[in-house]
């Protein structure tokens, strides 16, 4: 229930005033954070802002520019309009606010929710201090399409992994109690399936079974909101022909009746507007009708909902008590984050100064950057490499140089403060003069002679690191591509490097799975360093030499070709499955290439070498049991490790058709050299569940394949266990 205060405030506001308090609009404060990042600028200037503050048209702003900003906004709304009404600051927080940590999906790659959830309360303390109430983030989208550039705000594409980042990331974001003054709240978003875009074009159309919709992509918000998330974002795509921003069984029926939701959902920028694109809407005043009274609360940058909603009360078309309804959503929302209480609670000149960038948030996305990186290969144990005593060449556009480092949507972080691959190398070796650097060629342009210098370069070293990939603008909103290799002079240049025969790491920056071709491919290491964040290359050397082992794992499977996209690990059979060997005709297949992924979801190698084996796994599970399941992990390398064994089900026979394989459970466990340790996992028919003919929760008796493994695609352990009812 609102506070008494608060409701008698709806009671006093005119119709005008309340769908200003249903608006909100990019900041345009000192040209505004918000107008570096998105082409369409800002709708007005501070002043007029200021002016629509104290008119009581505008419920917040997002993306500004920090505490003194905020300040006078405050001032404004609690001071010189007819009420007293707190504004809400929002912004874009993803992954990290002045200090960076790994890009979203990079994170992921831990497999550990909790690093997640630090990172997302360093960020919030920065960013609260700044005067920020709410965070747009976390991105929740499972993204199955490696084409699709804004996979890397998420989590990648496997439901339970999802789910558990979600929640983690919630409850990082919003900490202990919302009323803190280090807390932001957080928005789940783009509500729904906004990752399921056909082709992997952003925005494009979703055209989904509301079984894939249940069973895929709702989940994780679901998660979200059981974690805390008092807001969500409607997507900018159509779900089967309903754009999600007007979609009333989304928002009402699935959000509100059936996961009693109490928050608001605000639309995306200009998402809204869009219904007219899209074919939806006839005009203006209709789009407004229709994403309000499907469930939309509050309006993002179109400035339709303050335009239009009081003439839509006025003629009937809108009832009074929708408006309030969503009027008292938000404002119970701005009452638990304490903004009544003290609106200035987080807005703090001075702990704006305190708070970033410290030494300790220094480590922490240190720390995060190392337990982000996969890596993928390792012939020879050439990683890690000696401190000393090497020629070391760092070849290619991201050697070195303050780019490409924190890498997309990330509004209030510089590359200029991050610490690039170079310097991080440098500070590693013992003698800083043996270790070179030639560009070779751009991103995705060639350099005149950027070939020549660069073998010149790698012809006096001893090892050959290729900092390779893709860059920040290359993934990210509205950054699908349709081909999702390395660019060609990038190509060309490790072709002509690989034909000098020196030993060769690849240190691949993405913000994707990509299609890694040879001679690419044939490099005897390769290290999967997404973008890192402020401290990208300390975070890379300690993983080079050895620090510490990679213990990161692929969160989305690296494909043959582009063209198996959409690829996902946890696909259907068909009824032509092609049996593993020789491909078989007439059976399910690409030519030429295999069916599975090069690098599956779940793989990454350490510097250690693990055995599976004793997978004790009860053959029965009763109706309401559980199975106790252990296994043995066994390092018999040379060197210490951390191991993320992978907890896999098939349902082998189901009224609907089931996934080859599942994801329902993983450990990281740090193993020394020769050191054994057993794996628990128990498992109950909660985690058998799945979306019935009737689109509801259902579970089946019958067999289950189980596997305990390194990754998607490999054996580990495996056996079968039958559920059994009465
Ligand atoms: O939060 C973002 C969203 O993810 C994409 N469109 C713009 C919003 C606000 O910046």
């Amino acid at each position: 229930a609102l506070p008494r205060s608060v409701e008698a405030l709806i009671g006093r506001m005119t119709v005008e005033e309340k769908a200003g308090q249903l608006q909100i609009m990019a900041a345009a404060w000192a040209g505004g954070a918000a107008n570096a990042l998105n082409p369409i600028a800002p709708k007005a200037s501070f002043d007029e802002q200021l002016e629509q503050v104290r008119a009581m048209q505008l419920t917040g702003v997002f993306n500004g520019n920090g505490a003194e900003m905020a300040q006078r906004m405050q001032r404004a709304a609690m001071e010189e309009a007819r009420l007293p009404i707190p504004l809400i600051f929002a912004a874009d927080v993803i992954h990290g606010f002045r200090t960076v940590f790994p890009v979203p999906l990079g994170e992921t790659a831990s497999f550990e929710p909790d690093l997640a959830r630090r990172t997302a309360r360093a960020a919030a303390e920065e960013a609260a201090a700044a005067g920020i109430d709410w965070t747009f983030a976390p991105m929740v989208d499972i993204a199955r399409d490696a084409r699709w550039g804004r996979g890397v705000e998420g989590s990648g594409e496997d439901v339970y992994l999802g789910k558990l980042m979600a929640a983690a990331r919630v409850h990082g974001f919003q900490g202990k109690a919302l009323t803190d003054d280090d807390a932001v709240l957080s928005c789940a978003k783009h509500f729904a399936a906004y990752g399921a875009a056909e082709s992997g074009l952003d925005y494009n159309t979703v055209d989904i079974s509301e079984r894939t919709l249940r069973e895929v992509y709702l989940p994780p918000f679901k998660a979200a909101f059981d974690a805390g998330s008092l807001s969500t974002m409607a997507a900018f795509n159509e779900i089967s022909g309903v754009p999600a921003t007007a979609n009333p069984w989304l928002m009402q029926e699935v959000l509100r009746s059936e996961w009693g939701f109490d928050g608001f959902v605000v639309s995306d920028y200009t998402g809204d507007e869009e219904l007219i694109a899209h074919g939806f809407a006839q005009d203006a005043r209709d789009a407004t009708r229709l994403a309000f009274m499907a469930g939309v609360d509050m309006s993002m940058q179109s400035g339709f909902y303050r335009e239009h909603l009081p003439d839509l009360v006025r003629s009937g078309e809108v009832p009074m008590e929708r408006l309030d309804e969503s009027v008292r959503r938000v404002l119970a929302v701005k009452a638990k984050l304490g903004l009544f209480d003290d609106p200035f609670r987080r807005i703090s000149p001075a702990r704006e100064k305190q708070r970033i960038l410290t030494p300790e948030k220094r480590k922490l996305a240190r720390e995060a950057g190392r337990r982000s990186i996969v890596m993928l290969k390792n012939e020879g144990d050439l990683l890690p490499l000696p401190r000393s005593g090497r020629n070391i060449a760092i070849i290619g556009p991201f050697a070195e140089g303050q780019h490409d480092l924190i890498g997309p949507w990330n509004v209030y972080g510089s590359d200029a403060q991050a610490v690039d691959l170079a310097t991080g190398i440098r500070a590693a070796v013992a003698d800083p003069k043996l270790v070179t650097t030639a560009l070779g060629s751009g991103v995705e342009e060639a350099i005149d002679g950027g070939i020549e210098q660069a073998l010149a370069t790698a012809r006096t070293a001893d090892i050959v690191l290729l900092a390779v990939g893709e860059a920040t603008n290359m993934s990210g909103e509205a950054q699908a591509r349709a081909a999702i290799t390395l660019p060609k002079p990038q190509m060309r240049l490790v072709e002509a490097v690989a034909k000098l025969g020196k030993p060769m790491v690849v240190i691949l920056k993405n913000g994707r799975a990509m299609e890694l071709e040879a001679p690419l491919l044939d490099a005897q290491a390769i290290l999967v360093t997404w973008f890192l964040g402020t401290e990208s290359g300390p975070a890379t050397a300690d993983i080079l030499f050895g620090v510490e082992g990679p213990s990161a794992r692929l969160p989305v499977s690296f494909p043959y070709a582009t063209g198996q996209e959409p690829y996902y690990y946890s696909h259907k059979s068909t009824g032509r499955p092609n049996p593993e060997g020789p491909l078989q005709p007439y059976k399910a297949h690409f030519r030429g290439i295999p069916n599975e992924a090069r690098f599956p979801f779940g793989h990454g190698l350490t510097y250690g070498k693990v055995e599976y084996s004793d997978l004790n796994l009860p053959a029965r599970m009763a109706w309401d049991g559980a199975l106790e399941i252990t296994a043995t992990l066994r390092n018999t390398g040379s060197r210490p490790c951390e191991e993320v064994a992978q907890l896999y089900i098939h349902d082998m026979a189901a009224s609907i058709t089931r996934p080859v394989r599942e994801l329902k459970g993983f450990q990281k466990v740090a193993l020394r050299p020769g050191e054994a340790k057993q794996v628990k996992f128990r498992l109950t028919r909660d985690q058998l569940t799945f979306i019935g003919i009737d689109e509801r929760l259902t579970v089946e008796p019958g067999s289950f394949r189980l596997w305990i493994a390194p990754s998607a695609q490999a054996d580990g352990v495996s056996g079968s266990f039958e559920l059994v009812q009465g």
